[in-house]
């Protein structure tokens, strides 16, 4: 049933979300709408939507609703980039929220703008992009955000926040935190350099691009694409949302503790100078690699992520994370935290 008379903007009741979910979890919104634009925003807040039960989706990429959501579904279509500044080393280019975030790197990359080309077709959308500050193939997205333009809840009011205030570390930000369900991103803007600037620590790139004279964005763009592809699960086969789990830091102590036992135990250093140890490997080592238990399993070729193989429920999926990081818990007295958003 619409609500076209009473408002602008057109709300409309009783929505699947199956479509709009990469875990493809068939759940129902109460209200659902689309924005476009900040008026849009701003219509929402004086209607008193952010009074009740609300939420805002990019992508769906990072989601797993565990039943139908009783409020608001914001879906975000605010679309645009925009071109700040430009000098002879960087650019800054503002990005508005609801643009996909691989059609951003795609801008980026044919423009010959040095940052994003890492992050190539990471699902979702670039305002989704410095909440769990996105990160692949040794680069995050926190080392191209210059701020983040956010509509305040409270205030009601549209603010910037600057890089340094943004609290970014590995999966983690303030909006994760300290402005989770306050805040409303409606643009990002980047700093990228203009001038050739390589991130090559991933050793699978670094191998093939040590040679200067192979190097151009596009081709960077097109072997972590084809990396990804034959990494990951495409979305439309099989419902999930990528990782499910973070990679657990350690402390040395208790990694030392960790290699004696398992001398084949994959790990990174950090900046900190504790130790992140592959969740993957850690679930595989239980044996529970492509481990399928009714309508959901880990992927076969990456254990870290978490199908539906058709039909599941939200708590079918939560039940079957909880195994698993119970058995790694078992076996390796490692916590595993979720990745993924649950939505109560
Ligand atoms: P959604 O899932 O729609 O939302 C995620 C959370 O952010 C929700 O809580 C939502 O309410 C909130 N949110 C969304 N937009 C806004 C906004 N404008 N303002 C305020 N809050 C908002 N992630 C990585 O970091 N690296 C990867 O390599 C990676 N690979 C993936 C591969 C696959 C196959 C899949 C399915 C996911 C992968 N992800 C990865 C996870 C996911 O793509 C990212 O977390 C992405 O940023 C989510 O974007 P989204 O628009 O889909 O967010
Ligand atoms: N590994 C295993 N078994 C597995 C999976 C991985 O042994 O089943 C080991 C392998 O040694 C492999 C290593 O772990 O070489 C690393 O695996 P991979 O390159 O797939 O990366 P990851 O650590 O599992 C992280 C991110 C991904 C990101 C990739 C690439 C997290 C939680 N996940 O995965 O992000 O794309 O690195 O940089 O940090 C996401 O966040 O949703 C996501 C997909």
């Amino acid at each position: 049933m619409e609500k076209g008379a009473r408002y602008k903007l057109k709300i409309i009741e009783n929505v699947s979300l199956k479509n709009l979910n990469t875990f493809k979890i068939d759940v129902k919104a109460k209200f659902f709408c689309e924005v476009t634009n900040k008026e849009d925003i701003l219509e929402l807040s004086d209607e008193g939507f952010f009074k009740k039960k609300w939420i805002i989706l990019g992508g769906g990429s990072n989601v797993l609703f565990l039943d139908d959501f009783d409020g608001i579904v914001i879906k975000n279509r605010i679309s645009g980039f925009e071109e700040l500044l430009k000098d002879e080393e960087k650019v800054i280019i503002k990005a508005n929220s609801g643009e996909l975030w691989d059609v951003f790197v795609d801008y980026c990359v044919t423009n010959s703008f040095y940052g994003a080309e890492n992050l190539s077709l990471i699902p979702g959308t670039v305002g989704a992009s410095p909440i769990q500050n996105i990160g692949a193939y040794g680069t995050e997205v926190s080392e191209i955000i210059f701020s983040v333009e956010y509509f305040d809840i409270k205030s009601k009011s549209f603010r910037t926040i600057e890089k340094s205030l943004c609290e970014f570390g590995y999966r983690e930000s303030i909006f994760k935190n300290d402005l989770k369900n306050k805040t409303i991103i409606t643009s990002v803007n980047f700093k990228l350099s203009v001038k050739p600037n390589y991130k090559l620590i991933y050793k699978p790139l670094s191998d093939i691009f040590a040679d200067k004279e192979k190097r151009s964005l596009s081709e960077i763009r097109n072997k972590i694409i084809e990396i990804r592809t034959s990494k990951l699960p495409d979305t439309d086969v099989f419902g999930n949302a990528g990782s499910f789990f973070k990679n657990p830091e350690i402390t040395p102590d208790e990694f030392e503790r960790l290699k004696r036992e398992y001398p084949d135990i994959v790990s990174f250093k950090t900046e900190s100078g504790n130790v992140k140890i592959s969740a993957g490997w850690l679930i595989e080592k239980t044996g529970l690699k492509g481990f399928k238990k009714g309508n959901v399993g880990t992927y076969n070729q990456q254990a870290l992520v978490i199908l539906n193989f058709g039909g599941a429920k939200g708590n079918e999926i939560i039940q079957f994370s909880e195994f698993i990081s119970a058995e790694v818990l078992n076996m390796f007295k490692i916590n595993l935290t979720p990745e993924v958003n649950i939505i109560y």
